[in-house]
């Protein structure tokens, strides 16, 4: 965790302001144009809050007498007790002793299904051994074009600016993003998978890596620029609630971008409806199971992926914009369709009502924008799903939001510490 990252994190319980304690830093070495431009974003004079990586240490609320590990570099901001934080606890028991007497771990209860989520996600992408060859069926550099594409970054430059990406899986997007369009990410996300990303991304100090959930963000309110996130929230228990989580932190003016899948994905064809109906039946059973035997009954689908992957994208898309599938790319994709606990399907018209409930407008829909010349039509299912980008409201229209379910923050569930 860069030092610079406290002035943005506060205690997901209490919303109160967080101490910083370390065990262990280290010193980064950071060349002219990445230092000049973080000092920029973060508005910042000491030079320590740019150079300084704490590796392991803590966050401790005092008000609720709750501290939130950091560990391998990452700051676990869950807010019920994990198995990441109770190594932390055991392995730095003494210090902690003496450090933060009377203080405990975190423990609320989680959101609900949320531990399923995590554990599902953590498998799937500590499976996937990062090359830097593919992600997903294409390679990094095309999906970052994509994630730009989405983002609207030809119309809303990220230069100099600062964005939070929620549900970084393995962080190869936000990585890519932030080096390519010269911003400050802080990237979240609920599994283990940000310990891929930290070994993979770490290096890159133009990017923060979080473990947090959508339900309880540690950030304090407009505090962003830019929030964006991809195929995340509709894997939760509620996307509507995950939704309502992330409206208060963009700054005003700022946007939120969120793709989500939507019905007429499901639709497109008379093969996918079947195979739609067939994901829906065996998805619950699936993602109650534990790893080995969702190897088992995944490993006889993997050659399908792997044959639709090379005769028909590879035919339709060119081998350079579709990657060949092998083991891995096969089971992450067949991971990600039939072992998420949650996946919720939407309209643009549902979608875009939330964004106006919550005073965001000016509203862009993915599926009204062409595609730049010279980026071939190869992800056009990714725009058969709802991504829709909003832009915050000055604050006084928010009090007069017309048909608002969610607009009062206190309607939002909160984690709450168990006695
Ligand atoms: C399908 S992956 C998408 C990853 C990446 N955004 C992309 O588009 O390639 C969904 C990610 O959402 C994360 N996720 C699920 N529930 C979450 C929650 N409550 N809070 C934060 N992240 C969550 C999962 O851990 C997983 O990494
Ligand atoms: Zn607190």
């Amino acid at each position: 965790m860069r030092r610079r990252l406290l002035k943005w994190l506060i205690c997901p319980i209490c919303n109160g302001a967080l101490e910083l304690f370390a065990s262990k830093c280290s010193r980064l070495s950071i060349n002219e144009v990445d230092y000049d431009l973080l000092r920029a974003i973060a508005r910042i004079t000491d030079s320590d809050e740019v150079e300084t990586e704490i590796i392991t240490g803590a966050l401790a609320c005092a008000a609720c007498r709750v501290y939130y590990p950091i560990y391998n570099a990452v700051p676990r901001m869950l807010t019920y007790t994990t198995e990441v934080a109770r190594v932390h606890q055991r392995e730095n028991a003494l210090w902690i002793q003496e450090q933060l007497p009377g203080f405990t771990l975190p423990h609320c209860a989680a959101p609900p299904g949320e531990e399923e989520v995590l554990r599902n996600f953590s498998i799937e992408w500590t499976e996937f051994d990062w090359s830097g060859r593919s992600y997903w069926s294409t390679t990094p550099a095309r999906a970052v074009d994509w994630m730009r594409y989405s983002l609207g970054t030809s119309k809303h430059p990220l230069q100099g600016k600062l964005a939070l990406e929620v549900g970084i899986g393995i962080g190869a997007m936000a990585d890519g993003v932030s080096r390519v369009e010269n911003c400050e990410i802080v990237g979240v996300d609920l599994g283990y998978g940000v310990d891929r990303a930290q070994k993979f991304f770490g290096e890159n100090h133009r990017l923060h890596i979080v473990q947090a959930s959508v339900f309880a963000l540690p950030f304090r309110r407009t505090t962003f620029d830019v929030v964006y996130s991809h195929g995340v929230i509709h894997h939760t228990y509620s996307t509507r609630t995950a939704f309502s989580h992330l409206t208060g932190l963009t700054k005003e003016n700022g946007m939120l971008y969120v793709w989500v899948y939507s019905h007429e994905e499901e639709t497109t064809s008379g093969v996918r409806r079947i195979l739609m109906q067939i994901e829906r039946a065996v998805r619950p059973s699936l993602s109650r199971l534990p790893r080995s035997l969702q190897i088992i009954f995944l490993a006889p689908v993997l050659p399908a992926y792997m044959l639709h992957q090379s005769l028909v994208r590879r035919r339709k898309m060119g081998p350079e914009a579709a990657v060949k599938y092998g083991w891995t790319e096969a089971l992450i994709a067949a991971r990600d369709r039939l072992t998420p606990p949650f996946a919720h399907r939407h309209t643009y018209e549902e979608v875009a009502e939330w964004f106006r409930s919550e005073s965001y407008g000016n509203l862009e829909f993915l599926r009204d924008e062409p595609l730049p010349g010279g980026f071939p039509d190869d992800l056009v299912n990714l725009r058969v799903s709802v991504g829709i980008r909003g832009f915050s409201q000055p604050k006084l229209s928010r009090e007069h939001s017309i048909g608002s379910t969610f607009h009062s923050t206190d309607q939002i569930p909160r984690p709450v510490l168990n006695s």
